[in-house]
């Protein structure tokens, strides 16, 4: 397995692959590695196919962290990263340093981003103004470094993965965007490299996120008229509210292509929610 810490590493790598003739497939990650990510490696390998090639960048990106959130504590650790990947059969990794990555002093300050200005305006990029940009940024970036013919991404980052594809869509990047399914703990709570930092009481009650979408299916699928989205809201803030150490931040019920809100919810509505428990901020989503 190679691991570039260069740009220019990587990019002679990625252009020595294609010029061979290789698929690559891309897994973009911000590292602490979990059965999430290999499920997408897994999938980039059956995307690329026979004789294609595996890319997973590893880089906890600043500029998608707010001011106040959890940039510093967000968990890392490279060695074990590798480990994971080499174990996965990753053909290369790509691991930059934030010099690498934004030019030297402009980290937050780029005066070349990439903003999508429809559908990052809700739910996650409410709740966390600039992180989208940040995304979309530092993963055209990424695609430009690796220039993958196929890209991976975790259907748990619902919003991003949408975001995502309309970048790809709206600036004809070469690439297809797949998407996984989210991979859960047996107690149903969606994989993340943010649980690890719950502990206890707070790893117990993280799972009333995953409650409240099952509760919100059983609704909607057990009525035959669009059920009021404010009655599903209420629903869900009292599960939320019943745990003693979880705040919910946001509930939406939405059109899953134009993440545009919903009054009434139906089956194939989709539902996204963030809660705080504790001091980790959590996110999860479902088609209902
Ligand atoms: O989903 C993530 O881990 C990140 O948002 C991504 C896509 C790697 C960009 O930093």
């Amino acid at each position: 397995m190679q691991v570039s810490k260069s740009v220019a590493a990587m990019q002679h790598l990625a252009e020595r692959w294609r010029r061979q003739g290789v698929r690559i497939g891309f897994v973009p990650t911000m590292g602490y590695l979990h059965a999430g990510h290999l499920s997408l490696m897994r999938r980039a390998r059956r995307e690329a196919g026979g004789g294609g090639k595996v890319v997973v960048s590893i880089y906890v990106n600043p500029t998608q962290f707010g001011p106040k959130e959890d940039f510093s504590r967000y968990p890392r650790d490279l060695k074990r990263d590798l480990k994971l990947c080499r174990a996965a059969g990753v053909d290369a990794v790509f691991a930059p340093p934030d010099g690498q990555m934004y030019h030297a002093g402009t980290v937050g300050r780029d005066s070349t981003c990439v903003v999508e200005e429809e559908l990052s305006q809700r739910m996650e990029g409410a709740a966390r103004p600039g992180h989208f940009r940040g995304v979309t940024t530092v993963v055209a970036k990424l695609f430009n470094i690796v220039r993958p013919d196929v890209a991976v991404f975790g259907a748990k980052d619902y919003q991003q993965e949408t975001v995502v594809r309309r970048m790809v869509r709206d600036l004809y990047f070469p690439v297809k965007i797949v998407v996984a399914p989210t991979v859960r703990e047996p107690d149903g709570l969606a994989m993340s490299s943010r649980n690890t930092r719950l502990k206890g009481e707070l790893r117990a009650q993280a799972v009333a996120l995953w409650r409240a979408i099952l509760r919100a299916q059983a609704v909607v699928r057990q009525s035959t008229a669009p059920v009021p989205a404010k009655r599903l809201r209420a629903e869900v803030e009292k599960l939320i509210d019943r745990e003693p150490v979880a705040r919910l931040d946001y509930v939406e019920f939405f059109e899953p292509e134009t993440l545009l809100p919903v009054t009434g919810v139906r089956r194939g509505t989709h539902m996204a929610l963030a809660a705080w428990v504790g001091k980790t901020r959590l996110i999860d989503n479902a088609r209902l």
